[in-house]
């Protein structure tokens, strides 16, 4: 078939349209699992529409071509390893356990920029023009789909699907479009910004305290210690090994005795092992994948042969969720979805075949493995989420999933897999994280040092100090190897005791970055080009990032040589935390603060707890017309208060007059009662750093 033009086009909003290939009634699409709502159209696309599909059909493959104008960049698809640009190449939308093949013939579970396919599917593509304007194609299928970004954008799949293309003056408003139609993150409870230890695993449950206990010994700030799959019965998912694990309770009493919060892995499959009662009642319930004759599917996973709940079932997901609720009474405070591409463990690469039968029900029609596996970690992730409302309704749930789909950021937060300990992986972990918060998801991190192989001191400081200021800070590895901030020497613990306090003290305000993305969808970390769209020279920069709009960071990524930063127009003034001297060390990344911006940082600690009392600093930088602002915004940490009120945001705002700086609230919003603390001001300028300091809430005069 020829290509055509779009047909049956309809006007989703003035900036939304949706296309659809020709011959295609779509009426017999499936329903979207990206879009919160489905968008009903209003009418024709009009003529002026800048940017359209055309649409081809080739043996049975649907393709959908969007051209772009050269220079345009590309951006989004998800969870893609290598450069934070993505013209040029081809990722596929199929949630997959990446494997690589050593030089030995041996496979390894990793995945560098060849892979086409990580644990996440976001058929998503975000297109920069040389005007600094944007547009998102969204393909609306939950099905196999190759987006090639070598000659324009060119989409394909075995099934028809509607793309939908959004129009935006800027990128951030295309971020912001994207996340009124995909959905935002919930505000995650505060104290999952602290830092997080993590190994695979910390066994038994003694190593477990040793741990919390040489945290607090050392005054190394951590907030949350993760317990990985041999807390488990056999790895029987929902039981505990009674040599290792036997009062789980107690283990999260002693940890939350010590300030710390705990955060427990559930795998997907279920071992098929007659007399396991989670195994028996899933039998009973009919709450397994089957082949299409029926007969229950199993694979190799952890424990052995085991079957896979079908998490399109709402009463599988409903049993899912009771499971949950009832293991939460143990006192886990979070909760860790893994290997729910799904991936069996054995072979390496093994899959879960596509000709399974999901039998679904409610809004979901039954359907194939194919239609359905992309979705398998945003289904598993919601079942999760409603266990910690169901078990905590007065708190904040908290689950992190190493596989979702576009829009799975409503339900959980995510990390970027089995990373290597190499200076490619540090690199990749900052335009991963971007390219995930320009995909919709503004909560990812890297496991800190790399999960395979061990670094060396000098990466695992590097890995510490960029960590620390990406959204989710954890360090974690494999069976091999310790990877504590004291593992590596007294030099690289001081280092990390550096990077873990700049963290600790940066929380205020990337807990307030953090309410913005809740709100507006915007990510926490943003690429540069955000700080000036039209500006060229920013769109490859992916070593140096902005938190916000108003910290530059510029981490060094690359080993023993140093990176040429592409820098946005304006005064970006560099700045240290915790009276540091970051250029002296590269293990540190450079802050810089925007001209015209005031930046809220509190006092550090030991916890996160501890980081929101106390004092305030606010940094402050003048633009040309002597000016800055700032935000905070406040709550209790956890709880659903803020939804009625009970909150705080405050714009803090400095002006220049007749050679003093008078700097205070500008603006209250929320019931919260300002907190009655000390106020310290460091001002930044060009002869260097003042300080003053009085009380918040009072207007301060600096001179
Ligand atoms: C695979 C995950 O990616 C890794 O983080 C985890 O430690 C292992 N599974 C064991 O649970």
């Amino acid at each position: 078939m020829p290509a055509s033009t779009h047909q049956d086009p309809g006007l989703l909003s003035n900036d939304v349209a949706r296309f659809i290939s020709p011959g295609v009634d779509p009426s017999t699409l499936p329903r979207s699992f990206a879009l919160v709502e489905p968008l009903p159209a209003l009418g024709p696309v009009p003529d002026s529409w800048r940017t359209a599909p055309t649409f081809e059909c080739n043996c049975n493959t649907f393709i959908a071509n969007i051209p772009i104008d050269p220079e345009t960049s590309l951006y989004g698809t998800g969870e893609v390893a290598g450069p934070m640009l993505r013209n040029g190449f081809v990722t596929e939308c199929w949630a997959k356990q990446p494997f690589r093949i050593e030089k030995d013939g041996k496979p390894a579970p990793q995945y560098d920029e060849k892979s086409k396919s990580l644990y996440h599917a976001h058929p998503w593509v975000l297109a920069v023009r040389t005007d600094g304007s944007a547009f998102g194609v969204l393909a609306d299928t939950t099905y196999r789909l190759e987006i090639d970004l070598r000659d324009g954008i060119r989409l394909s799949s075995a099934q028809p699907f509607p793309v939908l293309v959004i129009e935006s003056g800027s990128p951030q408003r295309l971020v912001e479009r994207l996340s009124d139609l995909t959905g935002r993150i919930e505000l995650p409870p505060r104290w999952t910004l602290g830092y997080h230890q993590c190994r695979f695993s910390y066994y038994p449950d003694a190593r477990v305290r040793e741990l919390a206990e040489e945290f607090r010994k050392r005054k190394l700030p951590c907030d949350v210690i993760w317990v990985d799959i041999h807390y488990m019965d056999a790895y029987k998912v929902f039981t505990f090994d009674p040599a290792g694990f036997p009062d789980p309770k107690a283990t999260n009493d002693f940890l939350h005795g010590l300030g710390f919060k705990s955060v427990w892995i559930l795998d997907p499959a279920i071992k098929a092992e007659a007399g396991y009662s989670v195994y028996d009642e899933g039998v009973a319930e009919g709450h397994f994948l089957s082949d299409a004759q029926g007969h229950e599917h199993h694979e190799w996973t952890w424990p052995g042969d085991a079957a896979f709940p079908d998490y399109t079932r709402p009463e599988t997901r409903a049993w899912w969720t009771r499971l949950t609720a009832e293991f939460l009474e143990h006192g886990m405070d979070g909760v860790w979805v893994d290997l729910n591409e799904p991936s069996p463990i054995l072979p390496l690469g093994a899959e879960l075949p596509e000709t399974l039968r999901h039998r679904s029900g409610g809004d979901i029609t039954p359907g194939t493995h194919a239609q359905y596996h992309n979705v398998y970690g945003l289904l598993m992730s919601k079942a999760t989420h409603d266990a910690m409302r169901k078990a905590r309704p007065s708190r904040r749930p908290f689950v992190l999933t190493r596989s979702s789909y576009l829009g799975g950021q409503r339900y959980a937060a995510t990390w970027t897999g089995d990373n290597s300990s190499t200076w490619e992986h540090l690199h990749w972990s900052v335009p991963m994280a971007l390219n995930l918060g320009l995909s919709g998801q503004p909560y990812s991190g890297p496991d800190v040092g790399g999960f395979a192989g061990t670094p060396s001191p000098e990466l695992f400081a590097h890995w510490m100090g960029v960590g620390a200021l990406l959204p989710f800070f954890r360090t974690h590895n494999a069976l091999h190897g310790d990877q504590e901030p004291w593992s590596f020497g007294e030099r690289t613990e001081r280092q990390s005791r550096l990077a873990l306090a700049r963290r600790y003290r940066l929380l205020p305000y990337l807990y307030t970055l953090f309410h913005d993305a809740a709100t507006t969808g915007l990510p926490v970390v943003r690429p540069l080009f955000f700080a000036d769209a039209a500006d060229l020279s920013l769109r490859e920069e992916d070593h140096a990032f902005l938190l916000g709009n108003d910290v530059l960071v510029q981490p060094q990524l690359l080993k023993a040589k140093t990176h040429a930063f592409a820098l946005p127009k304006g005064h970006w003034r560099s700045f240290t935390l915790a009276g540091e001297d970051p250029v002296a060390d590269p293990a540190h990344p450079v802050l810089r603060l925007r001209d015209g911006a005031i930046l809220p940082v509190g006092p550090g600690g030991q916890t996160s707890d501890e980081a929101f009392e106390g004092p305030l600093t606010l940094i402050v930088s003048l633009d040309h017309a002597g000016q800055a602002s700032g935000h905070l915004y406040e709550d209790a940490g956890d709880g659903f208060g803020y939804l009625e009120g009970d909150y705080l945001r405050t714009t803090y705002r400095a002006v220049l007059r007749d050679g003093v700086v008078e700097i205070g609230i500008a603006q209250q919003e929320g019931q919260r009662p300002h907190p009655a603390r000390a106020l310290h001001v460091e001002l930044l300028t060009d002869a260097g750093l003042v300080r003053a300091s009085g009380i918040d809430g009072q207007v301060m005069m600096v001179q």
